[in-house]
């Protein structure tokens, strides 16, 4: 039996997580029973949610309790099978957190088939995120040809497939990403039309010269100060997907809602439609989603990115670089081999 390592949640966070808010720990993985298999992680997703994961305050799921795993998706190896549907060898997709090896009910597992596209983006393009941004923009949205559809954090694992899906459908496609080189790959690799730095302090002049005709479109994947920028250029009937708020995610208070009568103006008058989402509501859309994007992945219409840390004990410092933009990509955690 191998000897597993694992990521648990020693406290809980306030403010940003740091070091000691995670702990790791050996242990020895159980032996599968009937029905079950024994997994080794290969992939390990890091996802921006991880933090309202560690927080206690009332939300769409229950916190790690302190002492538990971390919660997290991963693509793993199948190394010892009581499920005659699985063999030795095969891929999975499972959601076994941040841990190298897994027992797993033979039932709730997904295969991943390694001809179609590299297995590590069972957690990326072709997985959660890809799915969040294909139906937040699509169901949501809505977007238009000729429209306009702003998006940040444009250069990882969910805006980046928004802006490119968003081109698909005809529309404009401007984002909002943290300093130069992630703006550059933004307009000249994934072909939006324009892509600006939220740290720029004349942001919102600049947005309002890149949306000439307003914006039709907003996909929420921040808050904070982009969302102020944005706001003003809202065109009548705008769609605001809200997907995430990643800007606030470290906040120790409720902000106070200083600014809550003007925006609920706006959403009257200009008839706004904002909507918040979890991509598990649209579940249904599962098969539409992996048909559509795939197929864009193989014909190189949507490109993506991934950015590997090695090791699972540098998941912790990968996950709170995430949190402040070190990644340049979707963050993934190489916790063992592909080939074992
Ligand atoms: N609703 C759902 O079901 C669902 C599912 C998946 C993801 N999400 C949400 O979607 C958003 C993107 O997730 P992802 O997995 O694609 O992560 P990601 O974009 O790959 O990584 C997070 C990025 O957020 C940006 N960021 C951090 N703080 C910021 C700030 N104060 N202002 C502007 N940008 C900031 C950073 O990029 P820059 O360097 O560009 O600033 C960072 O790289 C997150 O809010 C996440 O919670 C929601």
């Amino acid at each position: 039996m191998p000897q597993g390592k694992r990521v648990v949640l020693a406290s809980r966070p306030v403010g940003e997580p740091k070091p000691s808010d995670f702990r790791i720990e050996e242990y020895t993985p159980p032996t599968p029973g009937n029905g079950e298999v024994l997994l080794r992680t290969i992939w390990l997703s890091l996802d921006p949610y991880m933090r309202g994961r560690m927080s206690d305050a009332p939300s769409y799921s229950a916190p790690v309790p302190i002492g538990g795993v971390m919660e997290g998706g991963a693509v793993s190896e199948v190394i010892a099978s009581n499920d005659p549907n699985f063999a030795i060898g095969d891929i999975v997709q499972i959601r076994s957190g941040w841990q190298t090896h897994a027992i797993a009910d033979g039932k709730k597992l997904t295969k991943v088939d390694p001809k179609l596209a590299p297995i590590s983006t069972a957690v990326g393009v072709l997985g959660m995120p890809g799915m969040t941004a294909y139906t937040g923009l699509l169901d949501i949205g809505k977007p238009q040809p000729g429209e306009t559809v702003v998006v940040a954090a444009a250069s990882g694992a969910v805006g980046s497939a928004v802006g490119q899906i968003a081109r698909i459908k005809g529309a404009r496609a401007v984002g909002i990403a943290g300093g130069k080189d992630k703006c550059d790959y933004v307009k000249n690799e994934l072909g939006f039309d324009d892509c600006l730095d939220h740290r720029d302090p004349e942001l919102a002049a600049k947005l309002k010269q890149a949306c000439p005709k307003g914006i039709d479109v907003y996909f929420e994947n921040v808050g904070g100060a982009v969302f102020e920028a944005v706001f003003p250029l809202f065109n009548p009937f705008a769609r605001i997907p809200v997907c995430g708020l990643i800007a606030h995610y470290n906040d120790t208070e409720a902000a106070a809602p200083k600014w809550a009568g003007s925006l609920m103006r706006a959403v009257l008058t200009k008839r706004l439609t904002i909507r918040g989402f979890i991509v598990s509501d649209f579940a249904a859309r599962h098969a539409d989603f992996l048909r559509d994007m795939s197929a864009w992945v193989r014909e190189g219409k949507v490109k993506y990115k991934e950015f590997v840390t090695d090791g699972l004990e540098n998941a912790p410092e990968a996950f709170m670089g995430l949190l402040k933009g070190a990644n340049f990509g979707k963050q993934l955690v190489r916790v063992g081999p592909d080939q074992a």
